[in-house]
């Protein structure tokens, strides 16, 4: 089975590139790190690659991609693809600091790229804006989430970390409480992306950002239950919802099961599990109905 281990960078295609690239850059605090026409790669001051823009017609996320560890032979993971009904592909796609990768869709038809060879991208800059630690996770409405969630669990070894309901899904595939998550809905579009600032203090600051951009936090901030991670949302140029968090759950040692005490569960030990919905607050507002609008 393939292992994905982290999530890499997405990519968006977006109507007005410039746009994309200011909100990117200025207010999110991420470095412009190549620029073709129709093209941009940002990365976060750390130096990692994690937001493509291509311009198109119609604003969406197309594709993920995944870390997997260094010594993965691709020719051994098409494979295992292939035995799992998925066929993929060796490709180059010039993508700054990133060797080959191998891709595929997956069950609703994203692109995945998996990797293993990569560079930071810039060292350590000071930015203006926000500027994250990470990406932390992507949601997307799927139709069929049994499905998409078999798929994440049987071809990529994501692993089930909490539900909402039966319409849900919080996947891991390292420490942190989930990487992907998955919705249910009509068509398959982007539901969230989120990005992972340093503490609350740094919320708090990417808080004032907002004010001072007049860019609206449309939720929170909030303590979600799964995964207790603190938490905001607004829309970006091209209406998509984007969270800014921290300490959201780590499960530190798969085999024990729990994720790492905190003082804010409720649950002791707090264990991946089906949470009601509704109820899934630890603390703030939930959201305005217009918060599940989809552009
Ligand atoms: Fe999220």
């Amino acid at each position: 089975m393939v292992k994905a281990r982290r999530v890499g960078h997405a990519t968006f295609e977006t109507p007005d590139l410039e746009k994309a690239i200011a909100y990117y850059g200025e207010f999110m605090g991420l470095i412009v790190a190549e620029r073709e026409k129709d093209r941009a790669f940002l990365a976060t001051k750390i130096g990692q690659l994690v937001i493509e823009l291509n311009k198109a017609d119609r604003a969406h996320c197309i594709k993920l991609s995944f870390e997997v560890a260094p010594n993965s032979d691709f020719g051994e993971l098409a494979r295992e693809l292939s035995n799992d009904g998925v066929r993929s592909e060796l490709r180059n796609d010039s993508v700054p600091g990133m060797g080959q990768v191998l891709s595929f869709k997956d069950d609703k038809g994203t692109t995945i790229d998996l990797f293993k060879d990569w560079s930071y991208l810039a060292k350590h800059a000071q930015v203006a804006g926000v500027g994250p630690l990470k990406l932390g996770h992507v949601a997307f409405f799927t139709p069929d989430i049994q499905r998409t969630v078999a798929f994440y669990e049987r071809v990529l070894g994501f692993r089930v970390s909490d539900w909402i309901g039966d319409f849900f899904c919080f996947m891991r595939c390292n420490t942190d409480h989930h990487t992907v998550n998955f919705f249910t809905g009509p068509d398959v579009k982007l539901h969230h992306i989120a990005f992972e600032l340093k503490d609350f203090m740094h919320l708090e600051n990417s808080c004032d950002v907002m004010g001072q951009k007049q860019i609206p936090i449309i939720w929170g901030p909030l303590r979600h239950g799964p995964g207790h991670n603190v938490a905001t949302y607004h829309r970006n140029p091209d209406d998509q919802v984007v969270e800014f968090f921290c300490e959201l759950d780590q499960m530190k040692d798969e085999e024990l099961g729990y994720f790492e005490p905190r003082p804010w569960h409720r649950d002791a030990p707090q264990r991946p599990k089906r949470w009601t919905p509704g109820k899934t607050n630890v603390w703030g507002p939930s959201p305005e109905e217009d918060f599940h609008r989809t552009q």
